[in-house]
């Protein structure tokens, strides 16, 4: 019942939707990273709920950093942030707190933790959980751009728009990262949120697709077989709820091209080795390249509508309809982005660990 991730940077995440507090543990940070709380307060401002296209339930996140940093930086020891849950409304779940919601993890976590799950508002499995990974990741993201590698995140895909794909993107990653509704082109902002309201006024949900470039990356991490750059960064992207695909490069699509069009040739450029297209996303054989780190994860529309659906009692088993309350989004995918970045962050400073020792990520007096 493992809520741990990573190999020399380790990531712990907990709490409830519901209960007095979400937040995560960082053990085996690098000694000497500057805490920016400003940094930290905005990348939990990007996975806050804002306005029509989101849930009523806005919580303001003020967190605590109650371990691991001492006059500003980190000191190495196990980093513990707390957010507490202020806006909290349990009574809206009681009517249907026997009922599985189709798509979530009522049933899932009923059967795992044999009944003892805390069910409100989605419990251990709830998307609020996700603000604690975000605060966790904004100090990786801080510690990772301080050396020079920069991540960015837009909404590719949503509800049949699309939005520009990536060009300049030191440019494009500088524009992302004070935008709220992560898309790059503005006219097709507007069809997607258009499109969420659309889906909201008819009781129903939307789902998109994310897309994620990080830059400055240097070649030759990651390992060849089980922790693949491919395999760590998907461990982590598939933890986050309502991701159900991964796709580096140009992905599935590499399924259909020829090896003549797949291959990224190589060419020598300014000392090192750059391709000339990117089509497997930066990386060969589990290790990254040196080029920009391309990927994709597909967010599901959110499984709470509200529309009768058939389902089961879980006490029972037996057949019921679920008709729901409570304050649900009518798509994830905006908010889920910082959640992507943060879990990037994550991820990769684990791996650059691994590669440069735990230290190379901080400072020495
Ligand atoms: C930022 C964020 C917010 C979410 N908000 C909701 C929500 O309001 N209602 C809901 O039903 N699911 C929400 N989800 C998705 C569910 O938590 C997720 O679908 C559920 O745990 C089942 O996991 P799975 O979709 O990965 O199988 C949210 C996910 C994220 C990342």
């Amino acid at each position: 019942m493992k809520n741990t991730f990573g190999t020399n940077v380790l990531t712990t995440i907990f709490g409830e939707s519901h209960g007095p507090a979400v937040g995560g543990v960082l053990d085996g940070l690098a000694p000497g990273i500057t805490i920016d709380y400003e940094f930290i307060k905005k990348k939990l401002s990007l996975r806050r709920p804002q306005g029509q296209i989101s849930t009523a339930r806005v919580e303001a996140d003020e967190f605590e950093i109650v371990s691991g940093v001492y006059d500003g930086k980190t000191t190495g020891t196990p980093l513990t942030v707390l957010i507490p849950n202020k806006n909290v409304k349990s009574a809206d779940y009681e009517a249907t707190r026997d009922l599985a919601r189709p798509g979530h993890a009522d049933y899932t976590g009923f059967v795992k933790y044999n009944g003892f799950a805390d069910p409100r508002g989605g419990g251990h499995f709830s998307g609020r959980v996700t603000a604690a990974l975000v605060a966790l990741g904004a100090v990786a993201q801080a510690a990772l751009e301080a050396k020079g590698v920069g991540i960015g995140t837009h909404i590719a895909r949503l509800a049949h728009v699309s939005d520009r794909g990536f060009s300049d993107l030191n440019a494009d990653i500088a524009a992302l990262s004070d935008r709220v509704f992560p898309v790059l082109d503005s006219e097709a902002a507007e069809k997607m949120q258009a499109a969420i309201l659309k889906a909201k006024d008819e009781n129903d949900s939307v789902g998109g697709v994310l897309e994620t470039v990080v830059t400055g990356l240097p070649a030759g991490v990651g390992e060849p077989w089980f922790d693949t750059l491919e395999g760590l960064l998907s461990h982590g992207l598939f933890s986050i709820p309502g991701v159900k695909g991964v796709e580096f490069g140009d992905g599935f699509a590499l399924a259909g091209m020829r090896g003549s069009e797949a291959n990224d040739a190589f060419r020598p450029s300014q000392g090192g080795v750059v391709t000339e297209t990117n089509r497997n996303g930066g990386i060969n054989g589990g290790i990254s390249n040196g080029m920009p780190l391309l990927f994709r994860c597909a967010v599901k529309p959110t499984p709470s509508i509200f529309q009768t659906q058939k389902t089961v009692k879980l006490s029972t088993g037996e057949a019921a309809e679920i008709s729901l309350a409570g304050r649900h989004d009518p798509a994830i995918v905006h908010r889920a982005r910082a959640v992507v970045d943060a879990v990037t962050a994550l991820v990769l400073c684990d791996a650059l660990a691994t590669k440069f020792g735990t230290d190379w990520l901080g400072g020495t007096k």
